[in-house]
């Protein structure tokens, strides 16, 4: 099967990204009691999860990791409004100070359903990173603690951010400019 990709538009390159990343991880280094473990929502966040770990690694943070898969857009631009559990933790949270970490926050339902799930598994506190902030579509009351970028609201892909799975690999943030 072939891809051929439309053109993108940059919004955030990769030195703003790596640079914000840098701040991020002070913020969460202040914020965040001595155990930090990360819990990245698979799959849009690998990327972000994983420079923010490095991030942290250069200041002197050693942090715990694992995944869990959640869903609600199933391939398309929109959110289905349904959130789905695919894959949940490996490792035990009880007790752990968390750091959910996300690549946008945009209804808010797939954070909110991430964050009980981790209260509910005994986290002993969990705070929000999100990557990305796209105001106007909140339909839950949920925070991030620790945000990127407030970004405009278009459909956005790169740096993790998929449309129908493709345009993951982008070291930037953009958005399809058709
Ligand atoms: P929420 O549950 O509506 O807050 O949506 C959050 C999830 O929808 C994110 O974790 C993303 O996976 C996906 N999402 C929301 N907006 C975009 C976008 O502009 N591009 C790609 N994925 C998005
Ligand atoms: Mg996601």
């Amino acid at each position: 099967m072939t891809f051929s990709p439309e053109p993108v538009s940059v919004l955030f390159t990769e030195q703003q990204i790596a640079e914000r990343n840098a701040e991020l991880a002070r913020e969460i280094a202040e914020a965040v009691p001595p155990g930090l473990f990360l819990v990245a929502l698979l799959r849009g966040s690998f990327m972000f999860a994983a420079d923010l770990m490095r991030a942290l690694h250069h200041i002197g943070v050693h942090p715990q990791l694992d995944f869990i898969t959640l869903s609600s857009y199933g391939g398309g631009m929109k959110s289905s409004g349904n959130v789905t559990l695919h894959q949940g933790l490996t490792e035990d949270i009880a007790g752990r100070p968390v750091v959910l970490v996300d690549d946008i926050l945009e209804s808010g339902r797939t954070l909110f359903f991430a964050k009980q799930l981790l209260l509910g598994l005994g986290a002993k506190e969990v705070r929000i990173a999100a990557l990305l902030e796209k105001p106007g579509h909140r339909a839950v009351q949920i925070d991030a603690d620790f945000v990127g970028f407030v970004c405009p609201d278009k459909f956005l892909v790169g740096y993790g951010l998929d449309y129908g799975n493709y345009y993951r690999e982008l070291p930037f943030i953009g958005y399809l400019s058709r």
